[in-house]
């Protein structure tokens, strides 16, 4: 009766890997229980992630080809796109969330447009933008950018508008950290850098008033939902989020926050699923509303 913070499946959003082809379901080695899904795939495991209690998704693509640039991020036909398309087809009330950046797409691994070794900001954001349309022409629920780039959720929100989106939300990664705890996703997604980092547009971990700053640009341009990434070691940040601007906040339990947990537990170390429920927990009691995490099936489960 007197417990302050309460978990629900509501609160979570499930990250998806998926390709193209058909009955592909291949494990990534580095997040164990995580897939490279085929569209057919896909909507078997939403599917039994329904029956779990999940509600919604994002979808990560992973393209056939990569060029400079990321060409596939906005092709209408992509894994991403046809995923939409299948799982809104299937389920009737899932909330479908893509990713939208350009480093899956990319030869170079960058989220932008690169020019003498340098990611050119303002012409990504118009790549960015085409992104975005294609997504919601596929039948998003929800836009949710992690490139990055300054004044992309403006570009965004205004291709959208003009594409007869004006109430489609953005959930805009905010504060994104330049982290090294996003290595397992690079693994799945195949976007690791090719040179260089992600320091000149990604946050430096030591700054958290940069992080008030980068969200009120973000709300200013006209996000709905602000995220922090990754959430563990950013608990402090999502708190002064919440606190300074009340709006609906998501946190991001990132890749290498599963993987440690996965690898500790397949040793016996640590007690998976309560270290899954107090992780879920703290992020919530740190101020988050919705909590992207790869836990989301089991701690659905869990929570039943
Ligand atoms: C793409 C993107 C990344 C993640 C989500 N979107 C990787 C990155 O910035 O390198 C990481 C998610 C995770 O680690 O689970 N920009």
């Amino acid at each position: 009766m007197v417990r302050e913070t309460r978990l629900d499946p509501d609160d979570f959003i499930y990250p998806l890997f998926v390709r193209s082809g058909r009955g592909v379901k291949s494990e990534i080695s580095a997040m164990p229980g995580n897939y490279h899904f085929s569209v057919d795939r896909l909507v078997q495991e939403v599917g039994e992630a329904i029956e779990d209690g999940v509600r919604a998704v994002i979808l990560f693509g992973i393209p056939d080809h990569k060029d400079a640039v990321g060409t596939a991020a906005y092709d209408d036909g992509a894994p991403v796109q046809s995923a939409v398309r299948a799982l809104h087809e299937s389920y009737s009330d899932l909330t479908v969330v893509t990713d939208v950046c350009l480093c899956e797409y990319t030869d170079h691994g960058h989220c932008g447009v690169v020019r003498d070794g340098e990611v050119v900001n303002d012409d990504t954001l118009e790549l960015l933008a085409r992104t975005a349309v294609s997504q919601a022409r596929a039948g998003a629920n929800v836009i949710a950018p992690s490139d990055m780039m300054d004044g992309r959720v403006g570009a965004i929100r205004e291709a959208l508008d003009e594409a007869g989106f004006e109430s489609l939300p953005i959930l805009s990664y905010a504060a994104k950290y330049a982290s090294s705890f996003y290595g397992p996703f690079r693994e799945a997604a195949g976007s690791a850098p090719q040179f260089g980092d992600r320091k000149a547009y990604q946050m430096d971990p030591a700054n958290s008033d940069e992080a008030l700053r980068e969200v009120a640009l973000d709300l200013e341009e006209g996000a709905d939902i602000v995220m922090v990434k990754p959430a563990l070691s950013y608990l402090d940040v999502i708190r002064r989020v919440k606190d300074a601007f009340g709006v609906p906040v998501a946190a991001y339990n990132v890749s290498g926050e599963f993987s440690m947990v996965a690898a500790a537990a397949a040793n016996g170390w640590i007690d998976r699923e309560r270290i899954v429920l107090e992780i879920l927990t703290s992020i919530k009691r740190a101020g988050a509303d919705i909590i992207l995490t790869y836990h989301a099936r089991e701690a659905a489960r869990l929570l039943r």
